[in-house]
């Protein structure tokens, strides 16, 4: 059933436990439901009222696990209630309810899954493909639009179709994954004309039967406790399942709990910069960690510019930088917004400083 709030506490809508409100909140099942909420005369009224100011005219959340509400929400914030996973029947051949093609199976997935429980469905139905990304907190939706990413995949190279609600149109709007926009925590989705426009309502992801891993990542690989240097055949022993404990682990020892401590994830991008700029900070830093983008640009960790800055465990007021994770900002106890906005902003001039790179924020910023 839908539900429409006025001045709604968003406390349980976000990860890093901002006690802030929403003029409006409203929340749906079905498409059915999501338009009786944008006919809604309050709703549509403000949300006229918000872009007639030159604002999104609503906002939609997952489940709050990758912003950072900045104050009171004036506007209009919705949220898909929507579950499931389902196999989608092969072309043909209606009466099957297996969307296979040479191991490919392909399944549609509602906007408001949490991310976790496909993983888990995928791993316990032996399928490959999203098992490196297991235990990102979020839904499903958001997880498209954000393009999701660890441990060398992205949620983008497994999205067969992005499945809106075109607000405008008043109808639906299938993008294919190529349409996307896709790149490091990057999709048209996330650029204002297209978000005040489309909402998710489902995905399509296309996963794999046939054993497909991802181990690249060294992290991965010591924590499977193999080298597949050494020994490129120990790939062949290892099950889903096996990953999926070992990328858990690997979260579970790096990052905080949002249950236990408010916190986002990474709050910021790792920069990605020319090859003249990284060779000539690498000479002053030889040990600086990177990672090759293209011919021409190299990934710097945000987090080991941040700990290079002294900021690693470190707080100012009730905001905190992570103790092993240093790209993690938390909030160390009824935080307000703006301590965590100032710490963001001092972090940002510091790497700057001493680096001269200017980071950005991961998270979204919503006020
Ligand atoms: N590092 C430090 N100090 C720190 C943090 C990191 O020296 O305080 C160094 C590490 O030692 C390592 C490098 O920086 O050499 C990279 O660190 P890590 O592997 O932990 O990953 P990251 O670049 O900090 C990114 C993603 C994470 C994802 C991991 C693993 C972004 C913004 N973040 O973090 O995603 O889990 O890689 O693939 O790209 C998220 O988006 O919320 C998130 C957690």
């Amino acid at each position: 059933m839908k539900n429409i709030a006025q001045n709604a506490p968003l406390l349980p809508y976000n990860t890093f436990h901002m006690d802030v409100k929403a003029a409006v909140f409203a929340e749906y099942e079905n498409v059915d439901e999501l338009r009786e909420i944008l006919n809604d005369p309050a709703v549509a009224a403000l949300m006229q009222a918000e872009k007639a100011k030159g604002r999104l005219p609503f906002w939609h959340i997952g489940s709050g696990s990758n912003l950072l509400f900045t104050g009171d929400y004036p506007g209009v914030v919705l949220h898909c209630k929507s579950t499931g996973i389902r196999v989608v029947p092969t072309e043909g051949t209606e009466s099957s309810d297996e969307g296979e093609d040479e191991g490919v199976c392909l399944l549609e997935v509602e906007a408001g899954t949490v991310w976790d429980d496909v993983c888990a469905y995928c791993v316990e139905n032996g399928l490959y493909g999203p098992e490196n990304l297991s235990l990102i907190p979020g839904e499903t939706g958001a997880a498209a639009v954000q393009n999701i990413g660890a441990y060398g995949v992205e949620i983008s190279n497994l999205v067969e179709k992005v499945i809106c609600w075109d607000v405008e149109a008043d109808k639906e709007h299938i993008f294919d994954g190529t349409e996307m926009g896709y790149g490091y925590r990057e999709s048209r989705l996330k650029h204002e004309a297209d978000k005040a426009r489309y909402v998710v309502i489902r995905v399509v992801l296309r996963v794999q039967r046939k054993p497909r891993l991802h181990l690249e990542y060294e992290g991965i690989q010591k924590a499977l406790g193999i080298n597949l240097e050494a020994d490129p055949e120990a790939v062949e022993k290892l099950s889903l399942q096996e990953v999926r404990n070992a990328v858990i682990r690997i979260r579970e020892g790096k990052l905080p709990d949002p249950k236990d401590v408010g916190n986002a994830g990474s709050f910021f991008k790792n920069p990605v910069v020319e090859n003249a700029v990284f060779d000539k900070l690498q000479t002053q830093y030889p040990n600086m960690p990177h990672y090759v983008v293209d011919k021409g640009h190299t990934k710097i960790p945000a987090g080991w510019m941040i700990e290079q800055c002294g900021w690693k465990g470190k707080s100012l007021g009730r905001a905190g930088v992570y103790e092993k994770q240093s790209l993690v900002l938390v909030n160390r106890g009824g935080a307000e917004p703006q301590e965590i906005v100032r710490l963001c902003r001092t972090i940002i001039e510091d790497v700057e400083k001493k680096f001269g790179i200017r980071i950005e924020p991961e998270v979204n910023l919503i006020g």
